[in-house]
């Protein structure tokens, strides 16, 4: 299939529709946790930071939709409007079931520029995802909370995996429809958004880190699955995690390919380095 072709975009906007699932946060399986789950799941210092996050995702979407002229690509991107709408109120029923301490920031005003604005957050969405999966597959090993909540946000990593895949699709045939030069200049475009982003986590992270001036969540809750960090086995459960989780989307489709390379990368060299690191038996 020729990327930038009406035939690319018309599988991958049917592809978006076709992996859709409907539910209702407010009617999800939500499990009744004891003392202990409640106070492991209301110690995390970031749900303020996802609430809101997944809240602008929405209005950013939202905003972008309206932009859109061709109706096939408007309708799977208001589609994944729909979704980021819905992960807020799924964030909202949790913090109101499990009373956890999470307020509703004001939205912020967003970029006039809501091209720019709609191709950021989607970069932003890959190197979040990416690590989120690591992060999930960790705590989920580590039974930080019950089975049956891994389950909901479960559904929430699935639907963040069909918007990077529905992303990457999107941006290449919008460069390819651009011309030669523009897909051609691809890869340089993409570093650059994703180093954007990765400066915006940066920032992000150390807003988070002022607010909740670390302790607690690092002291005590989060010790079970803190305590023996292994990068590379954190490096190691990211990659291996996107590969499991996009396995499950049609081979044809474009999928995020900067931060697996990268991590396939970092893992050779790190396996080398430990390979060459050890000390040599004596023949
Ligand atoms: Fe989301
Ligand atoms: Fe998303």
């Amino acid at each position: 299939m020729k990327i930038g072709s009406e035939a690319h975009k018309e599988f991958f906007c049917r592809h978006f529709k076709e992996t859709y699932q409907e539910f209702d946060p407010k009617a999800l399986p939500w499990p009744e946790l004891n003392q202990a789950e409640l106070e492991r799941l209301r110690s995390v210092p970031f749900w303020q930071e996802v609430f809101y996050t997944e809240r602008r995702a929405g209005a950013i979407v939202a905003a972008f939709t309206e932009t859109v002229k061709d109706p096939v690509l408007k309708e799977a991107i208001a589609l994944q409007g729909l979704e980021e709408a819905r992960h807020a109120e799924l964030i909202r029923e949790m913090i109101r079931r499990y009373g956890i301490d999470a307020q509703e920031l004001p939205m912020e005003q967003l970029s006039a520029d809501v091209e720019t604005a709609f191709k950021d957050f989607g970069f932003g969405e890959c190197v979040d995802s990416f690590l989120g999966f690591g992060v999930f597959k960790m705590a989920r090993q580590s039974s930080f909370l019950p089975e049956s909540m891994f389950e909901i946000f479960d559904v929430l990593m699935y639907e963040e995996t069909r918007h990077i895949v529905f992303f990457v699709n999107w941006m290449a045939y919008n460069q390819a429809r651009r011309g030669f030069v523009s897909r051609t200049l691809l890869p340089l475009v993409s570093f650059r958004y994703y180093i954007r982003a990765f400066k915006r986590m940066v920032g992000t992270a150390r807003r988070g880190a002022a607010m909740n001036d670390g302790k607690e969540f690092a002291a005590t809750q989060a010790s079970v699955f803190i305590d023996g960090f292994n990068f590379r086995r954190f490096l190691e459960d990211c990659y291996g995690e996107n590969r499991r989780r996009m396995s499950v989307f049609e081979p044809e489709m474009l999928r995020p390919s900067f931060l697996p390379q990268l991590a396939e990368t970092a893992l050779a060299a790190l396996r080398l380095w430990s390979f060459r690191s050890k000390p040599q038996t004596p023949a």
